[in-house]
């Protein structure tokens, strides 16, 4: 399966490589000179492996390209034809461009055909419908263009990516559902797990299949069910840098597990000591420092099978341990942390640096929130562990706020390329003239530093989002 999907990625790549050549090249010579036909025959000869029997869509989707449903590779080195095909696109209004499967036995002479139509549709006042036409005339209906808007707006566009994301929404919203049912019913008596456990397989393969857009979806700041999407942020936290120092699948099921139910001791917590405004007196330090025995004892009185309770004990109960034991709960019979135990913890302060809590004016900036994480290392947190975190955070993590050198801000989308935590895909976001910050433009950093002798473009520092009063993940979710 991995196999067959970079052998559809690389396709992809070269389909809009060789796109992009003939769209230029028909510009310049005319049908019957040899670059031409050479270049329709290596656009049909990459069709040909990447179609498998099927059509082929170029769907230009949010900034980025998604060939026949999966979104392409942003290789810096692909960057130009990219850009090109990206302005291509935008200049007729087109959102998509499908290749029907008969495509591959028309003549050399049609396909030329369709591309110098789609070239010279740019010259009509509304390319789509100008095309649809020309295409009509010619009777070529192995091809067809689909309007910006109209395929956004059409359900039927949805792409693998789409459901991904519809996917990893619906997860998200039923993992905080059941974390808040689990704490209620704990509260009462025995409560089942295997809906969690359920939760948690979802997660791991979520993570599995896009990382970056899991770790956006944990930037999701819920303040009026704090307790529970805390925990859901915490859970696919964890999941992502367990993903990183490749755990197995099953240990990274525990972890999530883990890391869902980590507070679920908080319901033996009194409501007025969990939401407090100022500073906790002695005695509700206590209560809340209780939290995580509690949360094994409700853990043990789970109806889970004997091998998953054991293994969904140690995470939750060691929390709020530092690496040298001290912090909460105080114990005698052990002396160091597991593994689950220190990547909760990690995942736990971020989660909760990063959001806006009663006791403080405001919540850290990612980088900030890293930055003083990094600064305890060793004392409150495993410094291996933490590098990893780090790194799979990059210095601004996916999902969060910046401030960019031109004076704009921008939301991280991804590290397109995964050695170089410090150069982002970032959607611009710009002013609406109402004093509201809406979707701008998506800029590769890269790009911006290849252009030599311009002023390269970069990161100035992170901003704290609900400062501007928006959820970053709302972005992620494709949201308007
Ligand atoms: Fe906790
Ligand atoms: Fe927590």
């Amino acid at each position: 399966m991995a196999d067959f999907q970079s052998t559809l990625a690389r396709s992809g790549q070269e389909f809009l490589k060789f796109l992009y050549r003939l769209i230029n090249t028909v510009r310049i010579y005319r049908d019957n000179n040899h670059l031409i036909r050479k270049g329709v025959g290596e656009l049909k000869g990459v069709m040909d492996s990447l179609s498998g029997g099927d059509d082929i869509s170029v769907h230009l989707w949010r900034g980025r390209f998604h060939i026949r449903g999966e979104r392409l590779q942003y290789r810096r080195d692909l960057s130009s034809i990219i850009n090109g095909m990206v302005a291509f696109f935008t200049q007729r209004t087109i959102g998509q461009i499908i290749f029907f499967n008969a495509s591959k036995n028309v003549s050399t002479e049609d396909f030329v055909a369709v591309i110098r139509l789609l070239n010279d549709s740019v010259m009509s006042a509304d390319p789509p419908a100008w095309f649809e036409e020309k295409i009509l005339e010619h009777g070529f209906s192995w091809v067809q263009v689909i309007r910006k808007q109209d395929e956004e707006l059409s359900v039927k566009a949805v792409s693998l990516e789409d459901e991904r994301y519809e996917k990893a929404r619906s997860t998200y919203i039923h993992a905080v559902d059941t974390v808040r049912e689990v704490a209620q019913k704990a509260c009462k008596g025995i409560v089942g797990v295997r809906k969690t456990r359920r939760l948690a397989q979802n997660i791991v393969d979520l993570v599995r299949e896009d990382n970056s857009l899991m770790l956006g979806l944990a930037s999701i700041k819920d303040y009026d069910d704090y307790t529970y999407t805390h925990s859901v942020n915490v859970a696919l936290l964890a999941t992502c840098l367990g993903r990183q120092i490749n755990m197995s699948d099953i240990s990274l099921e525990y972890l999530s597990v883990c890391g869902l139910l980590h507070d679920l001791g908080k319901v033996g917590v009194s409501k007025d000591v969990l939401h407090k405004q100022g500073e906790l007196s002695m005695g509700e330090w206590d209560q809340m420092k209780a939290h995580p025995l509690i949360g094994v004892r409700k853990i043990l009185r789970l109806n889970a099978p004997h091998k998953l309770r054991s293994r969904i004990i140690l995470g939750p109960f060691e929390h709020h341990l530092n690496p040298d034991m001290s912090g909460y709960p105080r114990t005698i019979f052990m002396d160091k942390i597991s593994l689950i135990g220190k990547i909760l913890r990690i995942s736990d302060v971020y989660e909760a640096l990063t959001a806006q809590r009663a006791y403080r004016a405001r919540a850290y900036a990612p980088d900030e929130a890293l930055r003083k994480m990094w600064s305890e290392r060793g004392q409150k947190f495993d410094p291996i562990l933490l590098k990893s975190f780090i790194r799979m955070m990059g210095i601004y993590p996916v999902g969060s706020m910046v401030e960019l050198s031109d004076g704009n801000f921008a939301l991280i989308m991804d590290y397109p390329e995964e050695s170089r935590n410090d150069l982002p895909l970032v959607l611009l976001l710009v002013n609406d003239g109402k004093g509201n910050l809406i979707r701008g433009d998506m800029v590769y950093l890269a790009d911006q530093v290849a252009k030599g002798g311009s002023p390269s473009l970069n990161v100035v520092r992170g901003i704290e989002p609900t400062r501007f009063g928006i959820q970053a993940a709302e972005f992620f979710l494709h949201e308007k």
